[in-house]
């Protein structure tokens, strides 16, 4: 049996102080529930989230990390830097990381988004660096509106899955979690359909069987994510195929984010 695995994803939200009171109010909203619960603050209020989530069953994850343990990188967070301030998790390969957007940024050029940079293989360097410094990797994958309309989606998927996963060993992708978000998904409360959510939950299992063994491909938890929210989180997490949520949005209030958790049994 997998144990469902929910995690918030704040992006470029909350303050200390606005973090700080948001996992206040949700301590006592999930106490005791069945799921695994993450929240994954900006690198700026991790310390202070860190401790606030101490004694309680809220873990805590990074949004990004660079592979180097230390060094003349300007701007970069490390593995040892995200465990030191007591995270758990990292998500790795969001689509904004990617710097493929699903909602229009005024004024963001093709150029401009290659600030967010990330690549299949830039993730794959990460997911290696997460697992050498103790972290859990959540990696993301996920097709574009033009994709998808072009019947690339599953062709997309399964490369980003397997260039992303390369040389991981058997037993560190059974422990890791894979995300699976539609790009058009995100941000936009255009949920996909819970079937279609199922179909490619069961592609990216298919694929990491391919890669591994049956027993590697049942172990690994597979979230959705891209616009869950407190009324379509029991249809997605009721498939067989889906083993909880990546939230964004609806991560940023208590009550929405616990109702998600507690729709996961
Ligand atoms: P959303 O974001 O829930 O706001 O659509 C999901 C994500 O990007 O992880």
């Amino acid at each position: 049996m997998r144990t469902p695995i929910i995690a918030g994803n704040w992006k470029m939200n909350n303050t200390v102080s606005q973090g700080e009171a948001l996992v206040n109010e949700l301590k006592p909203l999930v106490e005791g529930a069945s799921a695994e619960v993450v929240v994954c603050p900006p690198f700026t209020a991790l310390h202070a989230i860190g401790k606030a989530v101490q004694g309680s069953n809220v873990k805590l994850g990074g949004q990004n990390l660079f592979w180097q343990k230390s060094g003349a990188y300007t701007g970069q967070i490390s593995g040892p830097m995200l465990a030191d301030v007591g995270c758990e998790y990292v998500i790795l390969g969001h689509s904004e990381a990617r710097g493929r957007f699903g909602v229009e940024e005024e004024g963001m050029t093709e150029e401009m988004s290659q600030v967010f940079g990330d690549t299949d293989a830039s993730v794959n360097r990460k997911a290696h660096a997460a697992f050498e410094f103790g972290l859990t990797p959540i990696v993301c994958c996920g097709e574009m509106l033009e994709e998808r309309k072009a019947d690339a989606t599953d062709a997309i998927i399964a490369r980003q899955i397997e260039h992303g996963l390369e040389g991981l060993s058997a037993d560190q992708v059974s422990r890791m979690v894979i995300a699976y978000e539609p790009v058009w998904a995100i941000g936009t409360g255009e949920v996909c359909p819970s079937e279609e959510a199922n179909r490619i939950c069961g592609l990216i299992r298919s694929t990491v069987e391919s890669l591994h063994n049956t027993d590697v491909a049942q172990a690994v938890r597979i979230q959705y994510g891209g616009s869950v929210k407190p009324d379509n989180a029991a249809e997605l997490l009721g498939k067989e195929q889906i083993d909880g949520a990546l939230v964004g949005g609806a991560a940023l209030k208590a009550n929405d984010f616990a109702a998600i958790v507690n729709a996961a049994r």
